[in-house]
């Protein structure tokens, strides 16, 4: 790819194409370097940040299923348990699964997200909540150690290049005995997702500008509303026939975006917690798709 074809890439919005002609060339560093000069770019984290961002720009309002679907999240741990505690949300997004547990009574909160718009859109959308903070931050950055009683992390640990540092850098935030919280992506029970779907991710969706996901999140979805007009057996899909279109279109869109996406077996989860001062307290194969690891730090 020479530097022309580079900036037409940059200017109609392909990104990421131009991210991955980086890689391996030097026209692509030269714009690339240029394009970090000018508005502080990295093709890493911060950059995965940017798409979410985009993603809660067109989503970002706070509906009455993120309740049942955060529930479901941190399940067995309950929306109570949080009653008089001080909760950590490590890439808060919208802030749509801090709301419910400052409504069950938590007595302050730091919740973060590594890019500013979205961390704008949740400050609107928890701003009924003083003791609860809303702050731009990175999980690798933050900078608490033993101050809270519950961390949780949802859905941003497997878009991460350093998960394990990630986990390490989460738990030094919660006080001993207290405990984090981690939904991520199973492998097991998305085989067939894996080898059909993901790979469109991976090598097609994930360089495409994310206007153009949008668009394809909106096909997929009205394909996907159809098919759940049919009787299921699978658990996860009678519930996916209570989501409204949107719901499941920003489901669908939150699919196509991400350049990482593990999808990690039990024993890979496990290994997250592998070497830290920790008791698993519970792993639970939510929905049987994901997974819930809740562990609990020891003194
Ligand atoms: C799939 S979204 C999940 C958001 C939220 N937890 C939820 O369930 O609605 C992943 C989020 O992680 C954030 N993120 C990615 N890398 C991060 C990092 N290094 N530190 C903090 N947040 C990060 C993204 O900006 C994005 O909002």
């Amino acid at each position: 790819m020479n530097y022309l074809i580079m900036k037409w890439l940059q200017k109609f919005g392909f990104k990421s194409l131009i991210d991955l002609g980086c890689r391996s060339n030097s026209a692509g560093a030269r714009l690339f370097e240029q394009r970090g000069k000018s508005r502080g770019f990295k093709p890493n984290d911060s950059y995965i940040s940017k798409k979410f961002g985009y993603e809660w720009s067109i989503y970002p309002e706070i509906i009455p299923s993120h309740r049942d679907q955060f529930s479901g999240w941190i399940s067995p741990f309950t929306l109570e348990a949080f009653k008089g505690k001080r909760f950590l949300d490590a890439g808060c997004g919208i802030g749509r699964n801090s709301l419910w547990p400052l409504e069950a009574g938590a007595t302050s909160a730091y919740v973060f997200d590594f890019d500013q718009k979205t961390v704008q859109v949740a400050k609107n959308n928890l701003k009924n909540f003083p003791h609860c903070q809303v702050g731009f931050d990175s999980i690798y950055d933050v900078r608490f150690v033993n101050e809270f009683d519950i961390a949780f992390c949802i859905g941003v640990i497997h878009h991460l290049e350093r998960p394990k540092e990630a986990v390490k850098k989460l738990l030094e935030t919660v006080k001993p005995n207290g405990h984090l919280i981690l939904w991520v992506y199973a492998r097991e029970g998305n085989e067939r997702f894996l080898l059909w779907f993901d790979p469109l991710r991976k090598f097609v969706t994930s360089h495409l500008p994310v206007w153009a996901n949008l668009w394809m999140a909106r096909g997929f979805t009205l394909l996907l509303k159809t098919y759940l007009l049919f009787p299921h057996r699978k658990r996860y899909l009678n519930l996916l026939k209570t989501r409204s279109f949107r719901h499941m279109e920003a489901l669908v869109f939150d699919q196509l975006i991400p350049s990482i996406a593990h999808y990690w077996t039990r024993h890979e989860v496990l290994q997250l917690a592998d070497g830290l001062p920790v008791e698993v307290e519970h792993l639970t194969h939510t929905n049987q798709l994901s997974w819930t690891l809740i562990l609990k730090k020891k003194i």
